[in-house]
């Protein structure tokens, strides 16, 4: 049975959470497949907004049962947080599944995300200051902590002890920093164990037999393609890979049960923190883009830096996580406008590319080429259907589905969840 990912076409903040609650009715199990709370979604119901970090959207919808897989870094106090902040607005995460084999951000890995950006000056990655890039360094380098081990004191123990050895060293000696306690960090997890246990389960297991059963698994990525630690700007990139291939590593689904790959597009481009952004409005312009889409960061408050849409990214997300449908976000906030510009190549030293440049070097100096498309005056914002836009915005969104090579299936024209024309189903 069907195992769907949504999965971000652009630099993140595309609008995956409103996507995963459109699909809400249909689904079964809401997987959040890597990252951890760096991520931010905001969902609105009614005149609810709710902006989650690290639970699974499905969190939101009584039948669906979230869960967080092994692909994930958790940050465990933040996730209690989010829980009883959930609770306290009458909403139970009574049916939270935490995979074993998740990762813990530990509180060296947020001491070292800060310092280690500190130290990069103008070189720095822009992060957001979670301890997600050390926490899955130390995976990659086999000494994190895992889930599991909050089941097992004497190993937790063992395992905080063996990483603050060399993490001390390196918070004192090359950081100038306050080394940190082991027995307090030990204190401090044992009582997150505590609350966590019950959540904790072999969720790939879970997931294969309800996909044995016949239910609908929605797999939720986070940040986005041009983020991917892969395929994105690297060094400018999270720690994990939000891609489709990263859905099956980050929750032990294989490749073959994936039935729809669903790529989130917003009218526009955003990007949070550093690297290069060929369509990036450093003008009057982009703070109108910032303003009227508001564009800040749902987790660290961040001004998003702002541009015209890129075809030649959402093309290339369309290649690397084999969209089968987008669903085009925030196409309300384009309103008003006279003429659009649509990045459709790039002019690379006099060169033009159709494809992001293989090299980083060119990417960074990647100038967009754009075609201007006519805007429309009307307030979109109550639309209901695709015949309700106005014909431009029609054309508009027809251009971008033929440059970005995959059907829009799906447009968002206000934050609300009933406001959502549905061209045709999404699963
Ligand atoms: P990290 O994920 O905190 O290590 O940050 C690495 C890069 O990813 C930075 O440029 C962040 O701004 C960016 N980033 C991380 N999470 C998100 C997100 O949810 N939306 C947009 N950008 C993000």
């Amino acid at each position: 049975m069907p195992a769907a990912v949504l999965v971000g076409a652009q630099w993140g903040d595309e609008g995956k959470g409103k996507a995963t609650d459109l699909l809400g009715g249909d689904v079964d199990y809401v997987v959040r497949y890597q990252g951890g709370n760096n991520a931010g979604h905001t969902v609105v119901i009614g005149d609810q907004k709710y902006a989650l970090h690290l639970l699974p959207t499905g969190i939101l919808s009584p039948h669906v049962i979230p869960v967080i897989g092994n692909g994930v870094v958790i940050d465990p106090g933040v996730l209690l947080e989010e829980i009883d902040t959930l609770a306290a607005r009458g909403i139970s995460a009574e049916r939270l599944l935490i995979s074993a084999d998740a990762h813990l951000i530990m509180p060296h890995h947020k001491a070292i995300d800060k310092v280690t950006e500190r130290f990069l000056g103008q070189n720095k990655i822009g992060t957001t200051g979670r301890g997600i890039g050390p926490a899955y360094g130390d995976k990659v380098y086999r000494i994190g902590v895992r889930v599991q081990d909050l089941l097992d004191p004497g190993i937790l123990a063992k395992k905080i002890e063996a990483a603050l050895v060399e993490k001390n060293q390196v918070l004192t000696k090359i950081y100038n920093r306050r080394g940190i306690e082991s027995e307090k960090v030990l204190e401090e997890y044992l009582a997150y164990a505590e609350r966590l246990k019950p959540y904790i389960a072999d969720t790939s297991l879970v997931l294969s037999q309800a996909l044995d059963e016949g239910k609908f698994v929605l797999l939720e990525g986070g940040q986005g393609t041009l983020l991917d630690l892969d395929h994105g700007t690297y060094p400018f990139v999270t720690s994990s890979s939000p891609t489709s291939g990263g859905a099956c590593a980050g929750s032990g689904i294989p490749p073959n049960r994936l039935t729809k790959i669903i790529g989130i597009l917003k009218a526009y481009t955003t990007r949070v923190g550093s690297g290069p952004f060929p369509t990036e409005l450093t003008d009057e312009m982009g703070d109108w883009l910032r303003t009227t889409g508001g564009e800040y960061g749902v987790t660290t408050g961040r001004n998003r830096r702002c541009g015209w849409f890129d075809a030649v990214i959402a093309r290339y997300a369309t290649r690397i996580n084999g969209i089968t449908d987008f669903f085009l976000t925030k196409l309300d906030v384009l309103s008003g406008l006279e003429k659009i510009p649509v990045c459709v190549a790039y002019d690379v030293d006099g060169v033009r590319h159709d494809e992001i440049p293989m090299t980083q070097t060119d990417f960074h100096h990647a100038k967009p080429i754009y075609e201007e498309f006519p805007g429309w005056q009307e307030d979109i914002s109550g639309a209901k259907s695709l015949d309700d836009l106005p014909p431009n915005a029609r054309a508009y969104v027809r251009t971008l589905e033929e440059m970005s090579g995959a059907p829009i299936s799906a447009i968002g024209v206000g934050p609300g969840r009933d406001q959502t024309l549905v061209v045709r189903p999404l699963v």
